[in-house]
């Protein structure tokens, strides 16, 4: 085995780079190996978008946001575009068979995916099909069974918890009820964490369906207590009881705007004024956090010992503060979510937090 090629698929999110720069590192030092860098996701391997990865070009990454590979959330091969199909046609054809041919030309001898559920998925497709494989899982959203956490995910509670912070002050001095909506997909753990962390009043969570009159309740009863401004943190997936989730585009299940469905769902039975912060990709942007450097460095080291020594097919994960491996087929079929039941929930309730749930 001589030649490695490493990609990113999917959304980006802080610690890509650090992930990257891990598994080059790893892979040169440790094992004299040749890394190449795949460019946009798979849709790299169609176009054969290759650029060496060396000691040099991965100097000075560490810290930077995004990718240095750019990524896309289109370029399934799977399911690719056919080129030159109108606009909107959503006409695809099935490409991977191209995918495994083009690997085998550049004389790509593995490939470590870093990528969420998609990018998952299709790699273990492609492990499926013999292609030497090892995963990294990323999003910010923290969703996945398989692993405790991925990197991106204190970034984005860090970055939601300094909005909550600077909410604080201006809630305080307009007597407001101040909205936060922060992404998270239908999972609630960034609201949950940047909740608590920023001492929110209530959070509103996918898993947790919010009834209006139980928000309106915490409000007045806060007003009661003496306090004249709440801070409400809400996932970007949350929902009404009976309801459904807020989408920017149905069709492509983009999430957003649920924060504006609570203010009016509340607004006429409250005497304080309202105001809505959606923070969107601020959460993605930017350098990662410590912690997450930390963990993207632990990822990429591990994927890069995978590779190295043939163990395809499985994923980095980290479970009680160890690095792990597991079939890449187990992360994509486990999605993990807030419990209800949970300690974080329940200390989120003795600390005093509302979930909207009327309990
Ligand atoms: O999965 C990561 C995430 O940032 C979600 O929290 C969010 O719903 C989504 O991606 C946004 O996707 P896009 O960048 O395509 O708008």
């Amino acid at each position: 085995m001589k030649r490695i090629g490493i990609l990113t698929g999917g959304g980006d999110c802080p610690g890509l780079n650090a992930v990257i720069r891990a598994a080059v590192r790893t892979l040169v030092r440790d094992y004299g190996l040749e890394v190449v860098g795949i460019q946009l996701g798979f849709e790299g391997l169609l176009t054969r978008a290759i650029v060496p990865l060396t000691l040099e070009t991965i100097r000075g990454i560490l810290p930077k946001g995004g990718t240095l590979l750019r990524t896309t959330n289109r370029g399934n091969p799977f399911e690719y575009p056919v080129p030159g199909s109108p606009a909107g046609s959503n006409i695809c054809e099935d490409r991977s068979q191209q995918v495994v041919e083009n690997i085998h030309d550049l004389g790509i001898d593995g490939i470590i995916a870093i990528g969420g559920d998609g990018t998952l998925k299709i790699a273990q497709r492609l492990a499926d099909m013999g292609i030497p494989m090892v995963a990294v899982p990323k999003t910010i959203d923290n969703d996945l069974a398989a692993t405790d956490y991925t990197f991106g995910f204190h970034t984005a509670v860090a970055v939601a918890t300094d909005a909550v912070d600077r909410l604080h002050s201006t809630a305080e001095s307009h007597d407001r009820v101040m909205i936060l909506e922060v992404m998270g997909r239908n999972a609630g753990w960034i609201a949950l964490y940047s909740g608590i962390a920023g001492g929110a009043d209530i959070i509103l969570i996918p898993e947790m369906p919010y009834h209006p009159e139980a928000i309106v309740s915490m409000v007045r009863d806060r007003q009661a207590e003496g306090a004249k401004f709440d801070i409400m943190v809400v996932a970007e997936g949350a929902k009404r009881v009976g309801g459904e989730e807020a989408y920017l585009d149905k069709a492509s299940r983009r999430l957003g705007g649920i924060a504006y469905q609570v203010a009016a769902d509340i607004q006429q039975h409250i005497d304080l004024e309202i105001r809505v912060t959606v923070l969107g990709h601020v959460q993605r942007g930017g350098s990662p956090i410590a912690f997450d450097r930390i963990l993207a460095s632990r990822f990429g080291k591990a994927a890069g010992d995978l590779v190295a020594t043939k163990q395809f097919g499985r994923m980095v994960a980290v479970r009680a503060d160890e690095i792990i491996s597991v079939p890449i087929a187990d992360a994509v079929s486990r999605p993990k979510y807030v419990d209800p039941q949970g300690q974080m929930v329940q200390t989120a309730r003795s600390l005093g937090i509302s979930f909207g749930d009327g309990a």
